[in-house]
């Protein structure tokens, strides 16, 4: 027996929300888990670029030492099983190391498959809660899962809690992506262990804006609410043209915000639908300058979530 599943990217943080906000978008991975039938044929990993651009999918792992396989394994330890013979293809359109969640996708694609083909064990929480434990933190994995905008804590207990936010449809998508790698794990290592508590203050106060935004579809008081003190001040070092971009952006004719997805390097600006042109110019010029070229998706915010195929 074969399950596919379709899982989106993501955008986490959204400005002040860092480890906790994210949404979804309908750029997809196809993770596929098969039971071999060969007893002893033990484990195959097959991962596809769809894409078939430079994406560094050959640093992946396709041993046990592959996250999807470890998302996998989590699982099956959960009804005190380990998997034996597994095929795993991991087909991906969704650009690697850009801060579009690629890794939360097949997370959670991999664990939704593996449980379909046991039988259905574990229930959202259960499975929420092993893809954090992979992945370090819930904020792509949610919308990865469910779709929409979202907000989630990873709780001590090791359960996820999250709550799907409103969008306004009149808010339009533009993620900028560069042609260039930037890995999570060197984006994470540049932040402070502890930061000043005037801008915690800061963010807790941003992080309130914008929910209270999103529900009353406030636009003024969202375009306050997308800034950050927690996280972007720090990677902007990683981001060439980061700075500069957030500031000619931000007496743009339609723009609401601009934030910097996940850990980076892409940048989402959120508009109100006009303005396009002018915004494509401002960031293909200003990575232009730092030899940097973007490709520009328009994108609605995806509403599923990840979804079995076959
Ligand atoms: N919240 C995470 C970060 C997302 O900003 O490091 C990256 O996966």
């Amino acid at each position: 027996m074969k399950v596919s599943v379709k899982t989106p990217a993501t955008v986490a943080n959204l400005g002040p929300g860092f480890d906790s906000f994210g949404l979804a978008l309908p750029l997809y991975n196809v993770i596929s888990v098969e039971e071999t039938v060969l007893p002893g044929s033990g484990i195959e990993i097959n991962i596809i670029n769809e894409k078939n651009n430079e994406d560094s999918i050959i640093d992946i792992p396709t041993d046990k030492n592959n996250i999807v396989y470890k998302a996998i394994e989590l699982l099956y330890n959960f009804i005190g099983q380990s998997p034996n013979e597994l095929k795993i293809t991991i087909k991906t359109q969704i650009p690697i190391s850009r801060g579009l969640g690629s890794s939360a996708s097949v997370i959670v694609g991999g664990l939704i498959a593996a449980n379909e083909l046991l039988g259905h064990p574990a229930d959202e929480k259960v499975l929420l809660s092993i893809a954090t434990e992979i992945e370090g933190h819930p904020d792509n994995i949610t919308p990865a899962f469910v779709g929409g905008i979202t907000m989630s804590s990873w709780e001590k207990d090791g359960s996820v809690v999250y709550n799907k936010l409103p969008w306004n449809d009149e808010w339009k998508l533009m993620v900028c992506v560069p042609d260039y790698e930037l890995n999570t794990e060197i984006s994470r290592s540049v932040l402070p262990k502890e930061v000043p508590m005037k801008d915690a203050i800061f963010n807790l106060k941003r992080a309130a804006m914008f929910v209270q935004a999103l529900h009353t579809k406030d636009e003024e008081l969202f375009k306050l609410a997308l800034k950050d003190k927690l996280h972007q001040p720090y990677r902007e070092k990683l981001v060439p043209g980061l700075a500069e971009i957030t500031k000619n952006l931000k007496h743009t004719n339609g723009v609401i915000g601009t934030v910097l997805c996940g850990a980076g390097p892409s940048v989402l600006v959120i508009y109100n639908g006009i303005g396009v042109s002018e915004i494509k110019e401002i960031v293909a010029n200003t990575w232009n300058f730092h030899n940097v070229n973007t490709n520009f998706f328009n994108l609605p915010i995806e509403k599923e979530g990840a979804v079995k195929i076959i």
